[in-house]
């Protein structure tokens, strides 16, 4: 190890990751210790620029503990899906050389030296903007630099799954498929990169924040209650997604903005109907999460041809995507028009966001 040196040295890696939102929703998983879905899912990565976890991770011979900060508060990392992360990234570890610092770490010392992680999202945690989703892959990203993993991105995708769903497929900038899998083990329940963040670059994402306060249902409290109770969840499973699935990676490749507007609007209504199909019943969306989508809807049939596409995660916020900027300008004007910001109820802002790549800052 470095120590041999006897020396005092930190060795540090950051990275930024963006988060990714949802169009054909994960809702449900067959086994909750490996996070593995009851269906595949596809999602868009947004510009780190806007919605993204930043994390720094350190390894010293100092460090007596794993620690992690949480935007600027120390949270526990004893949870069981923080340390399936940490066990499989430790397993994988190679090798490290820094001839000039004089530091030396063979595999064996990566399962004894302990690792400080500080994180911190430019965006609401737990407002059903999939912060979960930046913030474990940044994990599995950063930390596996920092260990010399030498795995591609789609085997590190299958380690961010087992640190919260979602996150597998924030290791991809474009469009992103979970894909699944089949296997018991998880070992094919990976992400895979259907488009690159280029192949349809005219797409524009509005995010219309109703309520950055925390959600009161978590994802994944909410989808065991709906792998439990709902009867719907089981014919979204099988007989919907499947098909929606093909549809959708059909549209993206041709651009077909119609077909990924109607797919996207409806995967969502879906989504929440399972949702209030749950014992007890799971309500993300709220009165002015309604308003926006009935005003979509309107405009949308106003202009005989789909202009912009909606969809909900696990709150009450509004992820819009028009179909190019001269879309999102009317979209903005229309919603700055009903929605005031300044108003009581209403939105607390807007952000607008891009799709792109993973930006490796380390
Ligand atoms: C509604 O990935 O946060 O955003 O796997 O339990 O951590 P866990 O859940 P999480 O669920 C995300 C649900 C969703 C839909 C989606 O992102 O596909």
């Amino acid at each position: 190890m470095a120590a041999e040196s006897g020396e005092k040295w930190v060795l540090a890696v950051t990275a930024q990751t963006p988060t990714n939102i949802a169009v054909i929703k994960y809702w449900g998983k067959r086994d909750e210790d490996l996070i593995l879905p009851i269906n595949d899912s596809i999602s868009v990565t947004l510009d780190p620029g806007h919605l993204c976890t930043t994390t720094s991770v350190a390894v010293s011979p100092a460090f007596t503990h794993d620690r992690i900060w949480l935007n600027g508060k120390e949270v526990s990392l004893s949870g069981g899906r923080y340390q399936n992360c940490l066990r499989e990234l430790r397993s994988r570890a190679t090798d490290y050389e820094d001839e000039k610092k004089g530091i030396k770490i063979t595999k064996k010392d990566w399962e004894k030296l302990r690792v400080h992680i500080v994180s911190y999202n430019n965006f609401p945690t737990a407002a059903g903007l999939a912060s979960s989703a930046a913030g474990l892959a940044c994990l599995v990203f950063s930390l596996a630099k920092l260990m010399n993993v030498k795995e591609d991105h789609s085997k590190l995708s299958a380690i961010a799954r087992q640190g919260s769903g979602s996150a597998c497929r924030s290791l991809y900038g474009g469009f992103v498929k979970w894909i699944m899998g089949k296997e018991e083990n998880g070992s094919d329940s990976i992400a895979v990169q259907l488009a690159d963040e280029k192949h349809w670059d005219d797409l524009v994402i509005i995010i219309a924040v109703v309520s950055s306060r925390q959600k009161e249902t978590s994802s994944t409290s909410g989808m065991r209650d709906t792998v439990e109770t709902s009867a719907l969840i089981k014919h979204r499973a099988k007989e919907v997604v499947p098909k929606r699935i093909v549809e959708m990676e059909e549209a993206i490749a041709k651009r077909d903005f119609p077909a990924f507007s109607r797919l996207a609007c409806a995967d969502s209504n879906q989504f929440h109907a399972v949702c209030l199909d749950t014992l007890p019943p799971i309500f993300y969306m709220n009165d002015t999460s309604h308003r926006i989508i009935s005003c979509v809807e309107k405009w949308n049939r106003h202009e005989g041809s789909p202009q912009v596409a909606y969809t909900f995660d696990a709150g009450p916020n509004a992820v819009l995507i028009s179909q190019n900027r001269k879309a999102a300008t009317l979209l903005l004007q229309r919603l700055l028009f009903h929605f005031p910001p300044q108003s009581d109820a209403d939105l607390d802002s807007y952000v607008i966001g891009d799709k792109t790549i993973l930006k490796d800052a380390g």
